[in-house]
């Protein structure tokens, strides 16, 4: 199952914005997404409450009674909003579980600075070092009259991250988010320049999120479709990270510190799903 992280230490950096277009461009392709609010804020949840059921769904977070984040049946994709100031700990059980980390970063020399301090501890975990999981960075609220895009082209070649181009600044954002709402669900021709501007971003997520057939999966008819996302190439694959349904992750809620716990999913396969149909990767 594909995993999207968007991470950044800083806070308001856009990380909630960029979660939340991210899910519904997923949701627009027909994935069946969850957009997971790690963040004690809850911004992305307000954000889901808000937007109007007609539209392409996004499924919340589902909490059980201990307090668990549990990935609903069903759910081929994850998208995780991560708070401002995440770090050690809270930072490595996200990454135990992302395919790929996308930072949103402002221009300013603070905001770099912030986000060059996280990209450093991101680069002490092997998931990330190992390119396990992916990393890049997207340029936020850029003033498309300033060198802000090329300042940031240029931080982001310095640290050796592929920089995704710029995100301009504008009201439409702050207005759609707003509504329950991103560029992906207006109008084409309302958010033609914005839309241009996501290419980029689409065209290098897009074989994480549509990872390619693994040579070592069974045929896709064999394999319970409510069970097992789709396949990913060796590279891409989180050895015995990946998360799968059922699989439960404990938000920071107050004082108390986050859990992540793997959970074998419950359900007796029937022998026609025997074990065989299960891709290697899911093995232990
Ligand atoms: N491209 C943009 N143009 C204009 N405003 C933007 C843009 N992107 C984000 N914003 C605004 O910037 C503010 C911060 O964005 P957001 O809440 O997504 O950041 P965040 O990183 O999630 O913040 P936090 O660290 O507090 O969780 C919000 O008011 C949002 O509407
Ligand atoms: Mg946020």
């Amino acid at each position: 199952m594909p995993v999207i992280a968007v991470v950044n230490r800083k806070g308001g950096s856009g990380k909630s914005t960029f979660a939340a277009h991210v899910a519904a461009w997923c949701a627009r392709q027909g994935h069946s997404v969850m957009l997971g609010d790690v963040d004690r804020q809850q911004s992305s949840r307000g954000w889901l409450k808000r937007r109007d059921p007609a539209l392409p769904h996004i499924a919340p977070w589902a909490m059980d009674q201990k307090n668990m984040l549990r990935v609903p049946t069903g759910i081929t994709h994850v998208v995780l909003d991560t708070p401002g100031g995440i770090h050690g700990f809270e930072l490595a059980r996200v990454v135990m579980f992302a395919d790929a980390i996308i930072m949103p970063v402002c221009p300013s020399v603070f905001d770099r600075e912030s986000a060059a301090a996280c990209h450093a501890e991101l680069m002490a975990l092997p998931r990330v070092a190992s390119g396990r999981c992916r990393l890049a960075t997207v340029g936020m609220r850029i003033d498309g009259r300033t060198s802000a895009a090329q300042i940031l082209a240029e931080w982001s070649k310095t640290l050796g991250v592929p920089f995704l181009g710029p995100l301009r600044e504008t009201q439409l954002y702050v207005r759609s988010l707003e509504r329950g709402l991103t560029m992906f669900d207006l109008p084409p021709n309302q958010a033609a320049a914005d839309l241009a501007q996501w290419s980029p971003i689409i065209e290098w997520m897009q074989p994480v999120l549509q990872p390619p057939q693994a040579a070592n999966d069974a045929p896709p008819t064999q394999i319970h479709p409510a069970r097992v996302g789709p396949s990913r190439p060796d590279s891409l694959m989180p050895a015995q990270e990946a998360l799968i349904h059922g699989s439960r992750l404990m938000v920071a809620s107050g004082s108390r510190a986050a859990v992540i716990e793997h959970r074998t999913p419950a359900r007796t396969l029937p022998r026609s799903e025997a074990p065989s149909a299960i891709p290697r990767f899911l093995k232990r």
